[in-house]
């Protein structure tokens, strides 16, 4: 069996605490016999020659001071997070170390992960913060580690940025993860379906509500997430599609998400079809459903030192670089 993946994580977020619990409880079903056919939720049980639970979590950063100097195990649950407790036993998990605040930072950052020998850097910070995506990219070329992006800002999108980590033969795979099962996947099958059975589209709209503080932020800074959120649908006509990334904090929902979609068209002679449905998920098992693919994904690039995008997970991503 090959080396497990050694990862590295920029953000202990709700996302961090989705993967580092559900990498246990993939883990504890293998211990206990489970077939991989019958654990729940996962796409590919192996993936670029690693299972599910071969993830070893080497490094973690944050600028939460409730979060710099504890253990991984730990600080998944402190300071906004509130993603629920999955598993009752996790491994500890290395001691969260400072981020980057400012481009000072960025040098220090790349030692650790050299020091770590992480293979990938997940990077998942609040959305809006195109400055620090960038800053860790860097970190992450100078330290010849995989850059994940799972944040709407541009990397992959920016045609300098990937062309050096192509040149280096480091993997860069972004932007922002398209959830599991999650409004945009959601979205773009029933325009399709509509255009596919040749109705006429008037109006659509989507609508985002959680009380996690992804989306206390996405309240505040929607625009990089409403732009990838747009490019995930794939050419649609704005001015009859509307994406609202937030339509309101509601702390109530925790880390759950409810999405509302309507899609009003035009049937047979003109007369209207109406079509309105309503989603829950646990919005960060979303997200770590995905993650674990895109890192296994950058792993696999990063060793056998193939740098760059990989189309191979471009329908893993909302705004995939080319
Ligand atoms: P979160 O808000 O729970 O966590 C973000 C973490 O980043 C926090 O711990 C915060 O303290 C930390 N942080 C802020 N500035 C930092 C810095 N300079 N250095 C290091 N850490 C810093 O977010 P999350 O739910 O874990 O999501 C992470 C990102 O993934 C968000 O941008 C989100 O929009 C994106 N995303 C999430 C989903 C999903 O959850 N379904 C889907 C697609 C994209
Ligand atoms: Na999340």
């Amino acid at each position: 069996m090959q080396q497990k993946l050694k990862l590295a994580i920029a953000g202990i977020g709700n996302n961090a605490s989705a993967l580092m619990q559900g990498v246990t409880y993939y883990e504890s079903l293998h211990q206990q016999g489970v077939k991989p056919e019958e654990w729940p939720g996962i796409r590919q049980s192996v993936l670029g020659g690693f299972s599910v639970f071969d993830i070893e979590f080497v490094a973690g950063f944050d600028i939460d001071e409730r979060k710099i100097g504890r253990p991984l195990s730990e600080a998944i649950f402190c300071g906004e997070n509130n993603y629920p407790v999955i598993v009752a036993n996790l491994p500890v998990g290395p001691s969260i170390m400072r981020g980057i605040a400012a481009e000072d930072d960025v040098a220090a950052v790349a030692e650790a992960l050299k020091r770590s020998g992480a293979e990938v850097l997940l990077y998942g910070l609040p959305t809006g913060l195109q400055q620090q995506a960038e800053w860790y990219a860097e970190a992450a070329l100078a330290a010849n580690v995989a850059f994940v992006n799972c944040t709407p800002e541009k990397i992959a999108r920016t045609p300098e940025i990937l062309a050096r980590f192509t040149k280096q033969g480091t993997a860069l795979l972004g932007d922002d993860l398209a959830s599991h099962f999650g409004s945009s996947v959601i979205h773009k099958g029933l325009l399709k379906l509509i255009s596919d059975r040749g109705l006429t589209l008037q109006s659509s709209f989507q609508v985002n509500l959680g009380g996690n503080s992804d989306f206390k932020n996405l309240a505040i800074n929607p625009s990089s997430k409403r732009e990838s959120k747009m490019n995930a649908l794939g050419g649609v006509d704005a001015g009859k599609v509307e994406v609202i990334p937030s339509g309101g904090f509601l702390s109530q929902l925790e880390d759950t998400k409810i999405a509302y979609f309507n899609i009003t068209a035009a049937g047979w002679a003109g007369t209207e079809v109406v079509f309105d449905a309503k989603l829950k998920v646990q919005d960060s098992s979303n997200a770590a459903g995905v993650i674990i693919d895109l890192v296994r994904v950058a792993a696999s690039q990063q060793r056998m030192g193939l740098g760059g995008m990989s189309q191979e997970v471009a329908s893993l991503l909302k705004s995939p670089g080319m």
